[in-house]
C-alpha cells in the first residue's frame, strides 16, 4: 500500500526550503480535513489556513517553533468554545437539506445533542472539541504525506497569543494545535536523514482473537 510508504516518508520537519505548496494541493488537504470523522458529526471546531508572513511572524514569537513563520503555509486549528443549542440546531438543519430530509425529520438527532451538551461544562465542551480538532489533524497528516507535502504538527506555540492575534475568542474558538506545510529542507534538516524510530509492532499491538 502507498500509504504506508508515504506515511514512512513523513517526518516532522524542522527546516523548510523557500519553496511554496500550490493552492491546489492545499486545497485538497483542506477537503481531506472536512471530511474526517468527528464525535456525533458535528465538526466543532474549525480550520484558518495562514500565509500572510507578518501575521505569522507575530504567531511565532517567543515560540521554539521556528516552522509557524518559516514554511509555506500555516494551518489552525481552532476548537469550539462551547457547543451552543445554536449550533447544533444549525447543523441538524444542514444535515437534512444535504440528505433530502424533511425539515424536522432529525429533530430526535437534534434534542439528544442538545440534552447531552446542555449537561457538559464550557471547559469539557472546550477538551472535547479540541480531540475533535486532532482528529482533523491526523487527517492532515495522511493526506499531505500522500501528495509528498511535508508538514509539522505543533503544540509548541503561545495559545493565548494565537487567541489575540486570529481574535479566535470573539469567534467562540480557541487554538487547539496547529501544522505547518511546505518542503523540507533535506541539506539543513538534521532530521531529513535521520531513520523513523517506532516500537516494534507487536509490542505496540495486541491482537486478541
Ligand atoms: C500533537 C503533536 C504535537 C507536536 N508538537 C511539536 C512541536 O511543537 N514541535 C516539533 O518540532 N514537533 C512537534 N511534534 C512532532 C513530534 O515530535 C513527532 O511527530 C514525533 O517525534 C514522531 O516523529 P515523526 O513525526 O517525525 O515520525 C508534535 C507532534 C504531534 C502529533
Amino acid at each position: 500500500m502507498d500509504l504506508i510508504k508515504n506515511l514512512q516518508w513523513r517526518y516532522a520537519v524542522k527546516k523548510y526550503s523557500d519553496e511554496s505548496v500550490n493552492e491546489d494541493k492545499i486545497d485538497q488537504i483542506i477537503e481531506a480535513i472536512n471530511l474526517s470523522a468527528s464525535s456525533c458529526g458535528i465538526q466543532p471546531y474549525r480550520l484558518f489556513v495562514i500565509t500572510n508572513p507578518e501575521i505569522r511572524q507575530r504567531l511565532g514569537e517567543g515560540s521554539f517553533n521556528a516552522q509557524i513563520h518559516a514554511s509555506s503555509h500555516l494551518l489552525v486549528f481552532a476548537g469550539f468554545n462551547k457547543i451552543t443549542n445554536d449550533y447544533i440546531t444549525d447543523y441538524v438543519e444542514m444535515m437534512e437539506q444535504q440528505r433530502d430530509m424533511e425539515n424536522g425529520a432529525l429533530n430526535l438527532l437534534k434534542d439528544t445533542l442538545i440534552d447531552y451538551f446542555s449537561t457538559q461544562t464550557p471547559e469539557q465542551n472546550a477538551i472535547w472539541s479540541s480531540k475533535q480538532a486532532y482528529i482533523g489533524l491526523g487527517t492532515a497528516l495522511i493526506a499531505a504525506a500522500e501528495l509528498k507535502v511535508d508538514s509539522t504538527p505543533m503544540e509548541g506555540f503561545d495559545p493565548k497569543l494565537f487567541d489575540e492575534v486570529l481574535g479566535l475568542s470573539e469567534k467562540g474558538l480557541h487554538a487547539s494545535v496547529i501544522l505547518s506545510l511546505g518542503y523540507r529542507d533535506s541539506d539543513n534538516d538534521y532530521l531529513a536523514s535521520v531513520p523513523k524510530a517506532r516500537l516494534p509492532i507487536n509490542e505496540f499491538s495486541t491482537k486478541i482473537i
